[in-house]
């Protein structure tokens, strides 16, 4: 199969996914920004102009007018990258994945945790999970599709898809039930570990996630404070409290979303995730990030031990989860009385 080549992967048995993403037929999104044919400094200028909101067309470069805003404010919304049928066969892909993975009763792929918790109908869910390409022939040929050059470029000359390095191709799935795992994300940025090891802030670090629900302010998630990314180590340090932290930012943009969109993101921009307020299928909020990896080659195999980060995120997972049904009995018990 050639790597570009996505009509070349064999089709997915199903594409009809058990929850369709939120399409919100009367709220359509506004159209991509026209631009210029811009360079330099008239190209800055022109970028600098345009509201936070604004939405880009992913072309076969990213032109210097999307290069100038992404500088300026860190980030850059392409519209409606893949089209409605990918979305739906992406998800559909997903729930085969889940159904393998708990019939096989595996919890770890290449030694990351795969985080299962309760559906609003009580049943096991798929909440995250690392190296989703490794499941799918669809899903490796998709990330690889001739439109995504741009997108690797914009990393680096030499960028490769990670399928089976770091945390591979994560796939999130948030929703919003009495027993769910990690349903918000307080602020934090990504470039706390370089800071902390060398008082130095690192080089652009480009989240890529592709997004399939419709998202509104109102629903929660991706908030980011735009022009954050060029923050020195002080304030990356000791203006909000990683992962603790989470009150709102008189600076902070929601990320809206129409199934299909791609973010890019700079992770050394303070970001976090907001719970969706809604519970029950309506906070349902699924993304896709794909890691584009330009050091040395460095796969994972089911023998590669488990990150120690991911280890304390797992435990902090677990116990929140467990002092939630602890709470969940009491509060039953008390009832019953
Ligand atoms: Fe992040």
């Amino acid at each position: 199969m050639s790597p570009l080549d996505l009509a070349a992967a064999p089709p997915p048995l199903a594409a009809t996914p058990r929850h369709p993403p939120r399409r919100a037929a009367a709220d359509p999104p506004a159209a991509p920004c026209v631009e210029p044919d811009l360079d330099g400094d008239a190209a800055a200028a022109f970028a600098n102009a345009l509201p936070l909101g604004v939405r880009f067309e992913l072309r076969d470069r990213i032109t210097p007018i999307q290069h100038a805003f992404l500088a300026r404010h860190g980030f850059l919304v392409f519209s409606q990258v893949a089209r409605d049928d990918e979305v739906d066969t992406i998800l559909a892909e997903v729930d085969r994945i889940e159904a393998d993975l708990l019939a096989r009763g595996e919890r770890k792929v290449f030694g990351v945790p795969v985080w299962f918790g309760l559906d609003p109908d009580g049943h096991d869910y798929l909440f995250r999970m690392g190296f989703t390409s490794v499941h799918s022939e669809y899903l490796g040929a998709f990330v690889r599709d001739a439109r995504f050059e741009p997108i690797r470029t914009l990393i680096g000359a030499d960028a490769r898809i990670g399928d089976r390095e770091k945390d591979g191709v994560v796939f999130n799935r948030y929703v919003r039930a009495e027993q769910s795992l990690r349903p918000n994300l307080a602020w934090h940025t990504d470039a706390l570990r370089d800071v902390f090891y060398n008082w130095k802030m690192p080089g652009p670090m480009l989240n890529i996630g592709l997004h399939f629900d419709r998202i509104r302010p109102a629903d929660g998630g991706l908030r980011l404070v735009p022009g954050t990314h060029t923050q020195g180590p002080m304030s990356t340090l000791f203006s909000k409290i990683h992962f603790v932290s989470d009150a709102p930012d008189k600076n902070e943009l929601a990320v809206e979303t129409w199934p299909g969109d791609l973010t890019v993101h700079d992770g050394r921009m303070w970001h976090r995730v907001v719970a969706s307020p809604e519970t029950g299928w309506g906070s349902l909020r699924r993304s896709m990030y794909v890691p584009y990896v330009c050091d040395t080659y460095q796969p994972k195999s089911k023998d590669s031990a488990t990150p120690l980060y991911m280890r304390v995120f797992d435990a902090i997972v677990r116990m929140k989860a467990r002092s939630k049904a602890r709470e969940q009995a009491r509060l039953t018990s008390r009832r019953d009385r």
